[in-house]
């Protein structure tokens, strides 16, 4: 709400300064008139002379008024549209908004600042042991539909990574029992092309052996590659975790011709590049949804996993992260609640207010959620932590039943409803909470300053955004 606060201050202030700088113009502008006219009148008071000079200072003050404040609105749109620099050859620190996909944005002056805080990690991964009785979380199994055969009455069956489940369906999927749902790589009848997300044999099978994977992506070269700060990471984890970066063909040689060409294993540092083909989506920021949701379906034997956008380096060990956001709370699932916005009421209206999305398309979501019992927010019993607006570039998660359903379920929103996924967050969550009022996820929303603590944060790499995200 800050962001909104400041956005819808500047330019007032700024016409006031520009209004009243026009006024006095025009003010001189009579006022030259009248000492013209004060001349034809032959004898000059010595008081009409000390008018002239008033209104010629008058005159001159605002004129160099007017040019201070043009100049300083021209500034403040200038900067509030290319805030995000153009050329960003140096790595750059975003310490105080990591809300950099917002491209216009504020002044810097005029940012909220947001900085780390202390994460109680352990020092060290040695004697690091899952907890006994850890996974006791509900247990049922999950399948996953693996191809839909749509019987063809009017030929015009149109496959699609994400399958076409009906709204019953949907509504089942809810359930925590044994159920087969739709999650992503659905694939066509026989014949027809594939939905995407294509990946080589190798590297499908390097996955099918992590128990532990760390992954992330860039697609579209949306953003510079950041290598894990190795020295920070523990020889264990290097052995034991597999970090995964998927990346599309444009992006691996964007990187490589940059100077950045992944060494003949494959890997760039720690990064382990795997390369999609076949993006299932045209909306870049969508297709990053697939690899962000759906770890348990690209690595199927890991039993953890973290997920950070490309946005951000790792500078913690993940074994270390799991311990303290999983193990410690007892927990299947954490992200960070967002720095700013507590309600997701507020974020429809923030993602609107900054074109985001189409407005349509937000607000058919929304009719939908209200509709299938989304609650109102009560700022009344706000309580500003447990409010399901997350920020969700760092997920930490084990993959138990219940939390891959969890992000089977996420993932169907954004397939199905708008891309932008902090709104559709709480209704998920709520809803699954809902209906199975006896089988909790075991979520743990932590702090964003948490967040900030484990990672480094820079800004996106400047790039037309992609078609159809507005
Ligand atoms: C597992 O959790 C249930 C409650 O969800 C509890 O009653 C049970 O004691 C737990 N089992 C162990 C071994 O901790
Ligand atoms: C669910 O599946 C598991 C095995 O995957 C089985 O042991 C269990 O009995 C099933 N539960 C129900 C209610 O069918
Ligand atoms: C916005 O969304 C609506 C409904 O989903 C759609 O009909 C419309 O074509 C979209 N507009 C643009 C510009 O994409």
């Amino acid at each position: 709400m800050a962001l909104l606060r400041n956005y819808g201050e500047l330019f007032p202030e700024r016409r006031i300064i520009i209004d009243a700088a026009f006024s006095s113009f025009g003010k001189s502008d009579h006022g030259s008139k009248v000492s013209r006219r004060s001349r034809r009148f032959g004898r000059i008071i010595n008081k009409h002379r000390l008018l002239r000079w008033i209104f010629l200072l008058l005159a001159l003050f605002s004129i160099f008024l007017t040019i201070y404040g043009l100049k300083n609105f021209v500034q403040a749109k200038i900067e509030s549209k290319f805030s995000t620099p153009l050329d960003l050859p140096v790595e750059r620190n975003l310490q105080e908004d990591s809300f950099s996909e917002n491209v216009e944005k504020p002044p810097k002056s005029k940012r909220r600042k947001h900085f780390p805080c202390e994460v109680g990690l352990l020092q060290s991964v040695d004697g690091l042991v899952e907890p006994k009785n850890y996974m006791n979380f509900t247990w049922f199994s999950l399948d996953y539909v693996d191809r839909e055969e749509k019987t063809m009455e009017n030929n015009l069956f149109e496959p699609r990574f994400g399958g076409h489940p009906t709204l019953e369906e949907r509504e089942n999927s809810f359930y925590a029992k044994n159920q087969t749902i739709h999650c992503g790589f659905v694939k066509g009848p026989p014949g027809y092309p594939s939905t995407g997300f294509d990946l080589d044999e190798k590297d499908r099978a390097y996955m099918s052996s992590c128990k532990v994977a760390v992954s992330s992506c860039i697609f579209g070269s949306s953003d510079f590659l950041r290598r894990p700060t190795s020295r920070l990471i523990s020889q264990y984890s290097k052995d034991n975790v597999c970090f995964v970066m998927f990346l599309d063909d444009q992006t691996l040689s964007k990187l490589s011709s940059e100077g950045n060409p992944p060494d003949e294993r494959g890997y760039i540092g720690l990064w382990k590049v795997v390369v999609v083909e076949n993006l299932p989506y045209e909306d870049m920021r969508r297709t990053g949804k697939v690899p962000k949701f759906l770890s348990h379906r690209l690595f199927p034997n890991s039993r953890y996993s973290i997920w950070l956008d490309s946005k951000m380096r790792l500078n913690s060990d993940p074994m270390l992260i799991i311990e303290y956001f999983l193990w410690r709370r007892k927990a299947e699932y954490a992200i960070s609640n967002h720095y700013d916005r507590h309600s997701v009421w507020e974020e429809v209206l923030q993602n609107k207010r900054l074109n985001k999305y189409n407005h349509t398309a937000i607000d058919e979501q929304f009719k939908f959620y209200e509709s299938d019992g989304l609650p109102k927010f009560e700022p009344s019993n706000h309580n500003p932590l447990p409010s399901y607006v997350p920020e969700g570039s760092f997920i930490v998660r084990a993959h138990t039943p219940m939390s891959n359903l969890f992000s089977c379920l996420w993932f169907n929103e954004v397939d199905r409803f708008t891309s932008r996924d902090q709104l559709s967050f709480a209704y998920t969550y709520l809803k699954l909470r809902r209906m199975n009022p006896d089988r909790p996820l075991q979520l743990y929303m932590f702090k964003d300053c948490e967040r900030r603590a484990l990672v480094k944060l820079f800004r996106h790499r400047a790039v037309p955004s992609p078609p159809g995200t507005a």
